[in-house]
């Protein structure tokens, strides 16, 4: 995927294979198509320090809170492969149930990392260019604190958080500054409870998509789709 440089000097998704391909996302709608230029490595820099000081917050609130929260959310199939075909493939996804072969499709990325044996929080650096985050929603401050860090190093990322619509929150505020596209769910996606063995509607949802500062906005429309983030 690219930036492609429109006549009137807006910026646009497109990749190859969208434009043999026109893309189904029909799930979601545009908030922020596209940002006219990538942040900057300090911009990113100030989002994980200023999520970071959120994410302490959070923690010491969850503390005083009291009864039972599951992080365990699943992705349903069919969202998942329309962010892939458009978005992806994915080179890592940080955080995965362990008993991710229940949900093959969450295997598609090249690297996954799944509690215990492989902790997306302390693996650093994440390795590879294509990221999806759905992180636990207990934390989101810390995982896209996490996220900003990674984005701040370079190395050419592209990475798609899927979040709460919960605009009332302070990180939203901090990443909607650094995001270049933003979009929310058309009404609410039926995540996997797999305590419940129920899929349950929660809150809507948001995507939000972040350019690495180093990545810079390509519009050779003759790209591979591969090829379009090297
Ligand atoms: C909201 S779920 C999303 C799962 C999957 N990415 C998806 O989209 O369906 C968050 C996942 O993060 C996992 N998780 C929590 N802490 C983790 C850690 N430190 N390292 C790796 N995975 C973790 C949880 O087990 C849970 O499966």
């Amino acid at each position: 995927m690219t930036f492609i440089d429109t006549n009137n000097g807006s910026l646009r998704f497109e990749s190859q294979a969208q434009v043999v391909n026109p893309p189904r996302i029909e799930t979601w709608f545009w908030i922020r198509e596209s940002a006219s230029v990538t942040p900057t490595a300090a911009a990113f820099h100030k989002a994980f320090a200023q999520l970071g000081h959120l994410a302490e917050l959070a923690a010491a609130r969850s503390k005083q809170r009291q009864g039972s929260y599951s992080d365990e959310w699943i992705t349903p199939e069919a969202v998942y492969r329309e962010l892939e075909a458009f978005f992806g493939p994915w080179d890592l996804d940080p955080c995965v149930p362990s008993d991710c072969g229940q949900w093959p499709w969450l295997l598609g990325p090249k690297t996954v990392y799944a509690l215990p044996d492989s902790d997306g929080l302390a693996s650093d650096p994440w390795p590879g260019r294509t990221i999806f985050l759905n992180p636990p929603y207990s934390q989101v401050e810390l995982w896209m604190a996490r996220a900003m860090l990674e984005l701040a190093r370079g190395g050419r990322r592209f990475l798609v958080a899927l979040l709460p619509a919960s605009v009332d929150r302070g990180w939203f505020e901090v990443l909607g500054r650094v995001a270049t596209s933003i979009a929310a769910s058309r009404g609410r996606i039926r995540f996997i409870d797999p305590a419940q063995g129920r899929t349950a509607p929660r809150a809507g949802s948001l995507l939000l998509c972040f350019h690495g500062p180093d990545l810079g906005l390509a519009i050779d429309p003759n790209e591979t789709k591969e090829g379009a983030l090297s």
